[in-house]
């Protein structure tokens, strides 16, 4: 299994260009299916998460072709199937997007269980609420989800989440975007990729208002036409280079961002003590003195994401005194790094949904596994930051969602490399 190898101890300097939202573009590409002709996606990073459901598509007939390093053409007009390789779905978690998609444009869909990064029960209930709502009789067994129309056919419907879930706001969506009448989705999720995905539907010809709000509502359209589109820059790819600016001592230019979709991750870091400064779609992240210690609780957009716990972690790990870090959306989710991360000296205490974070002057490189992906991002972090050589096991994790990482940061001043065992 391939490992990163980094020597510890470099400041990161320079500039670092973000590339297009994962949790964006894996929302995306299930909703071509409702497209009839051929879609042109820019700013689509090339990451296995993209590959795999690129792969999917392919393996049910959509034709696709890479312009350039971040375009794709996409045309699934010849699909016909209904029952995606089971094989391919179960290796990421965003392949439950094929459920809505294919009960939006087939009124039927067999769809395998997700699989992807498991760091807590993840369950999908409330998917599963709304597609009852619509009308689809709904077969559940431990292996896979059939849906099909039931005895009154699909149909728009107002349903209100009993947690706010951005895989259940986006599952719904592209489930309702071509039904008749009207979707109203209460407490919806208002990550950015729910814009994301409102906007590229709405650019296709589908009428959906109120993304980014927690009341979507979906007016259901007879077909969407193909066209162009931008995928926003990634949020937490965004986080993760700032976070590894600070951890390090660094000075960094994160270029392609939208720098209101960070405030959270921002205020949080000037808190430390990094001094950072917002641009119209770039952000400079200097640290110069020592951290200091900070609180942050974990919560959904507008709130501190979850999928930036672990990268704070390791800057309060090298912060003084004592922050406390409250995870709010997947508790277990400390489970994934925190005792890798002790390995290399950090002092962690968890006592339910709140670890206490002890800084300490050092770091120190030694093997480390990653067990998700924003931990093995949180251990690459560390690794920079740390004095000696880190190894982060389990990489492919990593590659799951972040693009290039190792000729970004190698740009920026980091030593770091890919060995295959
Ligand atoms: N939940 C339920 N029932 C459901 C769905 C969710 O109880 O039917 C609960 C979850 O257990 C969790 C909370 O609701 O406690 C939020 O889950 P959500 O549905 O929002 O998460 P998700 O859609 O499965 C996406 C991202 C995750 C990110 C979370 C939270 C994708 C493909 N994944 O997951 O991203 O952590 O939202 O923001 O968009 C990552 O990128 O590393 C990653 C894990």
């Amino acid at each position: 299994m391939a490992k990163y190898e980094i020597i510890g101890g470099n400041p990161l300097n320079g500039q670092v260009v973000i590339s297009g939202a994962k949790n964006a573009v894996v929302g995306i590409l299930p909703a071509t299916l409702l497209v009839q002709g051929k879609c042109r996606i820019e700013n689509v990073p090339n990451i296995s998460d993209v590959r795999i459901l690129l792969d999917i598509l392919r393996s049910m007939n959509a034709q696709f072709e890479w312009v350039d390093h971040s375009t794709l053409e996409i045309d699934t007009t010849g699909v016909k199937s209904c029952e995606p390789d089971s094989s391919l779905v179960t290796k990421l978690r965003a392949s439950y997007y094929l459920m809505g998609a294919l009960l939006g444009r087939f009124g039927k869909a067999h769809v395998a269980l997700p699989g992807g990064c498991n760091f807590a029960s993840r369950p999908i209930d409330q998917h599963i609420k709304g597609f009852l709502a619509l009308g689809a009789d709904v077969d559940e067994t431990d292996e896979y989800i059939e849906l099909s129309a039931g005895a009154d056919g699909l149909q728009g419907a107002r349903i209100s989440l009993d947690v706010v879930s951005v895989g259940a706001t986006i599952n719904i969506m592209l489930a309702a975007t071509l039904m008749p009448g009207q979707t109203i989705i209460e407490n919806a999720a208002k990550e950015p990729h729910i814009v994301d995905l409102a906007n590229f539907l709405n650019t296709m010809g589908a009428r959906i208002t109120g993304a980014g709000t927690d009341t979507v509502k979906i007016r259901g359209v007879k077909a969407l036409k193909g066209g162009t589109y931008t995928v926003i820059p990634d949020q937490i790819e965004a986080g993760t280079y700032m976070a590894a600016a600070v951890a390090t001592g660094g000075d960094v230019l994160v270029q392609n961002v939208i720098p209101k979709h960070l405030e959270c991750i921002t205020t949080r870091l000037r808190e430390m003590g990094a001094k950072i400064t917002e641009f119209d779609d770039s952000i400079r992240v200097q640290r110069e003195g020592s951290l200091r210690r900070i609180t942050v609780k974990t919560m959904p957009y507008p709130g501190f994401p979850t999928d930036m716990q672990a990268q704070i972690c390791v800057c309060m790990s090298l912060a003084n005194g004592i922050s406390r870090l409250t995870e709010s959306v997947y508790e277990t989710r400390f489970f994934g790094y925190c005792s890798e991360l002790e390995s290399m000296g950090a002092n962690i205490q968890i006592n339910g949904k709140t670890a206490s974070i002890t800084g300490t002057d050092k770091l120190f490189g030694t093997t480390v596994r990653a067990n998700d992906l924003r931990a093995g991002a949180a251990l690459v972090i560390a690794g920079l930051a740390a004095e000696g050589t880190t190894y982060v096991e389990n990489i492919h994790y990593v590659e799951r969602g972040y693009e290039r990482l190792i000729e970004k940061l190698t740009a920026l001043g980091a030593q770091i490399r890919r060995i295959e065992d």
